[in-house]
């Protein structure tokens, strides 16, 4: 313990060391409640330094609730119990997803309360209902004691320690908090966290650390990091925190707070340094709660974390006193669940689908499961390295994801639920439709089929994609026609699109296809079409007829339409935009070597060398000849003129104080140049720029290998001199 003052060693360290402290504490909640930082993460380490070689040097002055305390004590052996001063209740859970939901729970509480119709609506506070785990943090004298888990409501665990790293939480409040406060709330991880956790973790495990493992959803991941017994490793898990409720409290005759709303209180909690969900609001009555349970749902997917539902409280806490309790839940509040996103099927077998581009891709074919508002029976498993990592088999019981428009998925196999031992999966080294090898080159995660326009499954997914509204459009040409079309013989190569009937008429009269079609006028050559459309089963004269017209309608397109209904590889829509833009006419594309293709913005070596060997196909030539001659036209332009910018294509972030520009400035000059101002650093940052106490940017690029340049570099690129 400290000597007494006349004899303390150093006074002003002890001040110092306040100071900091507090400072500390305040830069934090900027940080990582208010995301609103005013110094630079060095400055923050600095005073960080500074802090810790002080407690170092007065250990008697160390206090639990230092933000040095934040990096975790040791290890221990099993969580130390704690009973609740006040039980942790559950609250009724609402699975009915219709605004029924909650109707019906507006009715119960005015029943409770003997209200009639003729009195106002109930005012409510509604919030998101967070996916992770219930906390309790106790305060004492505005003091971080303790973090419970919620156990069975009676008696939690201890985990204090781990709970002190999640920069989110204070762990001291300001002057004026009651003596005793516990606060309660969810302890969860951001979906961002979440990802950026798994993807260290699967580093981890390429790299052979034993033990570690991949988590199944941000929920799992915060519950796994929240009992972590090393909180070392609890430290490196990112969690974040959200205020909802209260615990034990100073009374209000033994001068604690007098709050009248729970609303009220979550306002005084925020001013306190707790986070407090900003889509919290006030509902009054049934439509405003089905209104926020709407506007929720809607906003679910974009959320940064997850939440499963929504919960409706009453807002006065009066009220709430006076509904009281049933059994383990207040009659006062009900939890109101949005549809699943994640369900429990069987697996019931893996089927191996072939893409446009010849891509091998495993497909979990499930039991039909009800999983985000929609009956899923197929989910992608993207590719073999994919289906053994999760290691999916036959008759496994799995939990399927499916969130808003996101492609359902096998987030994992409940391996405990395996019976015998079926076969683990390997893909075929064959094409399961035409039989051409199947092969991985080195370096791709893809097997591809190597059967081209020879395999139907390739030809169909060519058609389609050359037909789809993004590119020619033809409106009306769907998967199951063109499935007829190639299945019968109709189409084997795309200008046959344009030539319906043609085969077997040329057949006939022993010419080739494209000769009979240049002999017709263009009349005949539609009937033909249409009698053989009419062939197909199903199809009426009417439609048989709509299809003709589309066809002839798509005739005239635009360069980078066609350009981007051709299927190359990596060519998207923006692409072509921007080919067709640089080379005006599509022979000069056709003709450009790789390295007149690098000149246009957006186009890399990869999609350049793609171009290339697209063209050098005789039979890809052929094609478009064809295409042409069955009549597709388009507008040709002029080469677009080759502005001089020098740093077209390139990403910039930056970072620091620059000696003479200020952050605008570099910002307009880069622009001008033809590059592009980001604002955090990733792999596809081209250069950091760094000043004067660069903070975290520069760390990062430094990690990620990204150049780092100084004004003056910069300043000779925007010159061109380099
Ligand atoms: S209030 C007495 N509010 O849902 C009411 N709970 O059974 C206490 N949860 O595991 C809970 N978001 O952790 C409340 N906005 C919210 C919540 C919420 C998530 C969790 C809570 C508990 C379960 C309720």
């Amino acid at each position: 313990m400290s000597t007494p003052d006349l004899f303390d060693p150093a006074p002003e360290d002890a001040a110092l060391l306040a100071q900091l402290r507090q400072t500390l504490h305040a830069h934090a909640h900027r940080y990582y409640v208010l995301d609103a930082p005013t110094v630079p993460d060095a400055e923050y380490d600095r005073l960080f330094r500074q802090l810790q070689a002080l407690e170092a040097k007065h250990p008697e002055l160390n206090s639990p609730d230092s933000p040095t305390q934040r990096v975790g004590g040791k290890v221990l052996d099993q969580f130390g119990q704690v009973r609740h001063a006040v039980p942790m209740l559950s609250i009724r859970t609402e699975t009915d997803t219709e605004a029924s939901g909650a109707e019906n729970f507006d009715a119960r509480i005015r029943r409770e309360l003997s209200l009639t119709d003729a009195e106002p609506a109930i005012e409510y506070v509604a919030e998101p209902k967070f996916d992770g785990l219930a906390m309790s943090l106790r305060y004492e004298h505005g003091v971080l004691v303790q973090a419970a888990t919620r156990g069975d409501g009676e008696v939690g665990e201890n985990v204090t320690q781990n709970i002190r790293t999640i920069g989110q939480i204070p762990l001291r409040l300001p002057v004026g908090v009651p003596p005793v406060l516990e606060v309660r709330g969810e302890v969860y991880m951001r979906r961002d966290d979440f990802e950026a956790l798994n993807d260290r973790q699967r580093q981890r495990i390429a790299a052979g650390e034993r033990g570690e493992k991949i988590f199944v959803n941000p929920r799992n991941a915060a519950a796994g990091a929240v009992r972590q017994l090393d909180p070392a490793i609890a430290a490196q898990r990112p969690l974040s925190f959200f205020a909802y409720g209260l615990g034990e409290v100073t009374p209000p005759e033994a001068g604690g707070p007098q709050w009248q709303t729970h609303y009220e209180l979550l306002q005084t909690l925020k001013i306190w340094g707790f986070p407090v969900c900003t889509l919290v609001s006030i509902a009054q009555g049934a439509t405003e709660l089905v209104a926020f349970y709407t506007a929720i749902g809607g906003q679910r997917d974009g959320l940064g974390y997850d939440i499963d539902g929504v919960v409706y409280k009453v807002n006065s806490l009066a009220l709430q006193r006076k509904l009281g309790f049933v059994t383990r839940e207040p009659r006062w509040a009900v939890a109101h669940k949005f549809p699943a996103q994640e369900m429990l099927t069987t697996v019931l077998g893996i089927d191996v689908q072939v893409g446009r581009t010849g891509k091998l891709t495993p497909v979990a074919k499930l039991a039909p499961v009800f999983v985000g508002g929609v009956t899923v029976t197929n989910a992608t498993l993207h590719n073999e390295d994919e289906a053994r990592r999760k290691d999916v088999r036959l008759g496994d019981t799995v939990i399927v994801r499916r969130a808003g428009d996101v492609i359902p998925e096998v987030v994992s196999v409940l391996l405990d639920k395996r019976q015998g031992n079926p076969e683990v999966f390997t893909m075929p080294r064959i094409c399961p439709v035409c039989g051409s090898a199947a092969v991985r080159e080195e370096g791709e995660a893809d097997y591809r089929c190597t059967g081209g326009l020879f395999c139907r499954a390739q030809r169909k997914q060519a058609i389609l994609h050359f037909a789809q509204r993004r590119a020619v459009e033809v409106e009306g040409l769907g998967e199951k026609l063109v499935d007829q079309l190639v299945d019968a013989g109709v189409i084997h190569t795309l200008p046959d699109l344009y030539r319906l009937g043609f085969r077997a008429r040329a057949e006939i009269e022993q010419l080739s296809a494209d000769d009979l079609y240049a002999r017709l006028p263009t009349t005949e050559r539609q009937d033909i079409a249409l009698e053989q459309l009419k062939k197909l089963e199903r199809m009426a004269q009417l439609s048989a007829q709509n299809i003709v017209d589309a066809l002839e309608k798509s005739k005239h397109t635009t360069l980078p339409r066609f350009l981007f209904g051709l299927g190359i590889r990596h060519v998207g829509e923006a692409t072509a935009k921007e080919l067709a833009r640089h080379f005006g006419k599509l022979d000069a594309i056709m003709d450009a070597t790789e390295e007149q293709l690098l000149a246009v913005a957006d186009v890399g070596p990869i999609v350049a060398k793609s171009i290339r060997t697209f063209f050098d196909q005789p039979h890809n030539r052929e094609v478009v000849e064809q295409l042409r001659a069955c009549g597709l036209t388009w507008p040709e332009g002029e080469p677009a003129p080759v502005a001089a910018q020098p740093l077209s294509g390139k990403t910039f972030v930056l970072t620091g104080t620059l000696p003479t520009l200020d952050r605008e400035e570099a910002k307009a000059l880069i622009e001008a140049a033809g590059g592009k101002v980001a604002g955090s650093v990733s792999k596809k940052t081209s250069y950091v720029v760094a000043g004067l106490e660069a903070g975290s940017k520069l760390d990062k690029a430094q990690a990620l290998g990204v150049a780092v340049l100084d004004e003056a570099q910069l300043k000779e690129m925007l010159d061109g001199r380099s």
